[in-house]
């Protein structure tokens, strides 16, 4: 659902703006930093993209499923990572809130994350709790008003710069599955939490992941979200419904570029007395590229508005993260193929996006797990 057209494309035209003057020039600079340069952090505030799809009542611009999705393919055409930076506010780290939250517990975190004043980031995973997330070991135990929390997270995008965090943790010490976990916000400043360094990873180089340690982290029982226990699964699973969806628009916006760079070279560059566009091999590969991106920007906009119109999506979340993500990888490699050996130099934007899409079938679950939570869909509602 679009709500204003008109004020919504402007929003759109801005950002497209934004992405071809300001994002994608600096996207060098970011692979050899490895830090997204404070101004453009000022300008992505400015925006408002750290608020997205924080509601309006907090502060932020309240966006509808349809229209986050559409600023998601757009933001992503520069490097995945600008948006990963804010990503975890307008995402995961700030949906549990959004969903489950208590009106205390938004009125406290929602107008600072929508400023991008704090960042937010979501703690599920754990060494040995990837994509049965349900075993989870992190633990919280009640002490009076309080819980104690002791376990480690990892993988945790933007840990080193997060200011709270949605952590899930087994408040009933007794069980093993997803029953026994609550969800909790736990603010970076309590004692006994500790980041470690950033992993050192195959691309994505500017979004930072860590682990999260908690050794006797007290927390007050008011950062349950929601005020309830045992209901921490299902509120991760519930904000990852909509990042699932929000990853396949993420990758629809970067084998939109790819496609793009693929085009361009393939036009300028000349082999055997002619652009290589003009020959038949590379136009197969141009063509199915465009049908495999639209394919998914179909999807995603689908799945989008049923989404506004108050249907469940979990399925086709998961349909859709699972195709965009694999496709993605598709259009990736024939980039690569198209720029021949400059595809494969470190100066080139698709070596750099080859490296950088491949994390898009492994988090927020991987293709597997999307297909698992397909087929057990189909095989529940047959
Ligand atoms: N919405 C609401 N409730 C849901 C739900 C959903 N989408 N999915 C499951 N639930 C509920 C179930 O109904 C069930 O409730 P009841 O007990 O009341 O029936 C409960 O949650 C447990 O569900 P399951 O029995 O299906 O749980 P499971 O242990 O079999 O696990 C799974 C299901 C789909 C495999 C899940 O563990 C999963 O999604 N695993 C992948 C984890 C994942 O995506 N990790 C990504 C980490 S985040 C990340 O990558 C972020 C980052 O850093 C950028």
């Amino acid at each position: 659902m679009i709500r204003d057209p008109e004020s919504f494309t402007l929003l759109l035209d801005t950002l497209q703006r934004f992405v071809r003057e300001k994002l994608i020039p600096r996207e060098a600079e970011v692979t050899e930093t490895d830090e997204i340069p404070a101004d453009v952090l000022t300008a992505m505030r400015g925006l408002g993209l750290f608020g997205l799809t924080i509601p309006e009542e907090y502060g932020g611009l309240g966006l509808t499923t349809e229209e986050e999705v559409l600023t998601s393919m757009a933001v992503c055409y520069a490097s995945p990572v600008f948006r990963s930076r804010f990503g975890t506010n307008t995402g995961i780290g700030s949906q549990g809130i959004v969903i489950d939250g208590t009106p205390e517990q938004k009125k406290k975190y929602l107008p600072r994350l929508a400023a991008g004043e704090i960042t937010g980031s979501f703690a599920l995973t754990e060494p040995e709790a990837g994509s049965d997330a349900g075993s989870l070991r992190t633990t919280a135990k009640r002490d009076g008003d309080h819980y104690i929390l002791n376990g480690s997270k990892r993988y945790i995008t933007n840990a080193p710069e997060a200011d709270i965090f949605t952590v899930m943790a087994r408040t009933d010490l007794n069980s093993k599955d997803a029953k026994g976990v609550s969800a909790f916000i736990v603010e970076r400043n309590t004692p006994g939490l500790t980041v470690g360094p950033y992993d050192r990873k195959m691309g994505q180089r500017g979004s930072h992941t860590a682990d999260v340690i908690f050794d006797d982290v007290r927390v007050p029982a008011s950062s349950v979200i929601g005020g309830k226990e045992g209901q921490g699964f299902k509120t991760a699973m519930k904000v990852l419904d909509k990042a699932r969806l929000n990853i396949a628009a993420v990758c629809t916006g970067a084998a939109e570029r790819l496609l793009d760079e693929a085009l361009n070279y393939a036009r300028e560059r000349r082999q055997f007395g002619k652009p290589i566009a003009e020959f038949q091999l590379i136009q197969a590969m141009l063509a199915d590229s465009k049908a495999e991106v639209y394919a998914a920007r179909s999807m995603v906009l689908e799945a989008a508005r049923r989404k506004d119109a108050g249907v469940n999506i979990t399925m086709e979340a998961s349909c859709a993260k699972l195709f965009a993500a694999e496709m993605v990888g598709r259009v990736a490699d024939r980039a690569v193929q198209i720029h021949g050996g400059a595809g494969y130099m470190q100066a080139s934007a698709v070596e750099r996006l080859y490296r950088d899409v491949r994390l898009f079938r492994l988090y927020e679950g991987t293709s597997q797990i999307q297909q698992l939570v397909i087929a057990r869909h189909l095989l529940k509602d047959g």
